[in-house]
């Protein structure tokens, strides 16, 4: 019997989706240029099916592929982003592919690409796009989706992806855990929801990856803190993380940290931590991230000084110069009396920046979607970061809470659950960013938060003197307090007296 779909791209993503679309009762069949690849999967088949038939099938080229799949055709994507995912549709089209086929792209594509790629192939595909975040256990075994593109396309994947989301308590609002081969959640809600027209869903998956950004350097800071200022090892912070998991930072990114500080590393029994090199790697979206909100105007310094954080790190050997030249603070490390309530601040710290984050990266989505005509439902998109993406997070509940009680919420720091949030952690938070400064610990993504949390609350910004200052070098001329705003001033700064005049 043919195929329910057709799946191109067997790399370690690919695999996961299609083991998990075969969990989920489709039958698929797959194509990669490397056959090492298909042999890989049919072998995993054939072990996690047990006596059934098989559910996976492998083929070698594209004209195959469209023959073993029943018609319209429903191909999905999972190659690398940019030129591969055209490359591959032309090769699609090349073997016989048809204007009602829908191809799916599941990579991490630029936003602005989906949309061109989409216009390119109008009539001649449904190129529709559905981002995929959890990594490859969540490809396996539930992923949150962010499908966008034509409608009619949704409507004939929606049931494959719900199927293949991760899933959500509705009661506890808390992730379905799933661990197992061949048995899929029944029940729960999926962490899937149309998110709008093409390039709206990568859009919002790139601020979700902007966040991650910003949530991991949260962390790495906090550690950073107890490392070096309060002498702790990496098994007593992961200690630390294991209960704030417990609480309002509970997450999947505190989890896995706290992971990692507990591992050994197995050849010289030290701390994994310490045998890791200090350059991190990135591969674009929190670089896309902070780019879109420089042009959107909308500012996400948090998510900005991750980006750069990451730079920073990987010039180790300039910064290994540096150190030997640099001077920092004189000043001792915390005294042992003092931990308890040092860690109580970093909590409470972390708590408050975490919310500015969220709140910059849905500032960043209102926006761009507004520039571009979406109509994003910022709850919904709050409820599918529950369970399956990187940044699952209780918290998202309450996210998605604040925009359902007022769907036009203008930033999430205004909502009332928010404000009265950080009111009550904001001192801890102030002083945990006071204490690294003084101790000469670099904080770049808690402190710009709160610079943020700052900014945004001033009813008056020192922005009247910059106004000033761009009137005197270049007549740039501004608006006054106390006139109409569209009327412009200018001071003929040469003059005597200084006049100042309407232009
Ligand atoms: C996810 C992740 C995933 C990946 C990113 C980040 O949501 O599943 O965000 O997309 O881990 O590519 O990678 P970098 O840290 O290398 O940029």
């Amino acid at each position: 019997s043919l195929c329910d779909i057709g799946f191109i791209g067997a790399g370690v993503m690919g695999k996961n989706l299609i083991m998990n679309l075969a969990d989920n009762g489709y039958k698929v069949c797959a194509f990669d240029l490397d056959h090492n690849r298909l042999d890989a999967l049919l072998e995993q088949d054939a072990r996690e099916r047990g006596e059934r038939p098989p559910r996976v099938e492998a083929c070698s080229s594209y004209t195959e592929l469209l023959g073993r799949i029943k018609a319209p055709h429903l191909v999905i994507l999972s190659v690398p982003a940019g030129a591969p995912v055209d490359d591959v549709c032309h090769k699609l089209l090349d073997a016989g592919l048809k204007a009602d086929d829908i191809v799916v792209d599941t990579g991490n594509s630029l936003w602005t690409d989906s949309v061109e790629r989409c216009e390119r192939f109008k009539g001649r595909l449904i190129f529709f796009t559905t981002a995929v975040s959890g990594g490859d256990v969540g490809a396996r075994f539930g992923a949150s989706l962010m499908p966008s593109g034509d409608r009619y396309a949704w409507t004939r994947i929606e049931p494959v992806l719900n199927a293949i989301a991760a899933k959500v308590d509705p009661d506890s609002g808390r992730p379905i855990e799933r661990r197992e081969p061949g048995r899929p959640v029944s029940g729960g809600e999926p962490c899937a929801a149309y998110i709008g027209p093409i390039g709206s869903g990568h859009y919002v998956k790139m601020v979700h990856n902007g966040i991650e950004y910003a949530d991991m350097q949260l962390i790495c800071e906090a550690y950073h803190m107890m490392r070096s200022a309060l002498e702790m090892t990496p098994a007593e912070i992961a200690k630390v993380f294991r209960e704030w998991n417990l609480g309002p930072l509970n997450s999947y990114l505190i989890d896995i940290s706290a992971e990692v500080l507990a591992t050994v590393d197995t050849d010289t029994k030290q701390p994994l931590v310490d045998v890791i090199l200090d350059r991190a790697g990135q591969k674009g979206t929190g670089l896309w991230t902070a780019l879109s909100s420089l042009e959107v105007g909308c500012p996400a310094p948090s998510i900005a000084e991750a980006v750069y954080a990451r730079s920073l790190s990987t010039r180790k050997v300039l910064r290994t110069r540096a150190a030997k030249k640099l001077l920092g603070p004189d000043v001792a490390p915390v005294e042992p009396a003092r931990r308890a309530e040092v860690i109580e601040q970093l909590h409470d710290a972390l708590y408050c920046a975490k919310i500015c984050v969220y709140a910059q990266g849905f500032d960043l989505m209102k926006l761009a979607a507004r520039e571009q005509g979406w109509q994003l439902n910022f709850a919904e998109i709050a409820r599918i970061w529950r369970a399956g993406c990187i940044i699952r997070a209780v918290f998202l509940q309450s996210i998605s809470d604040a925009y359902e009680r007022d769907l036009k919420l203008s930033n999430l720091l205004l909502d009332d659950f928010f404000a009265g949030q950080i009111a009550l952690n904001q001192h801890n938070w102030r002083r945990a960013v006071a204490d690294a400064s003084l101790l000469g610990i670099p904080v770049p993504a808690l402190s710009s938060a709160l610079s943020y949390y700052d900014a945004f609350r001033m009813e008056s910004l020192p922005a009247n003197l910059l106004q000033g200052q761009r009137d005197f070098f270049g007549a740039h001329t501004f608006s006054r307090v106390d006139r109409p705003e569209e009327e412009k001033y200018h001071v003929q700064w040469s003059e005597p007296g200084r006049p100042v005049v309407e232009v």
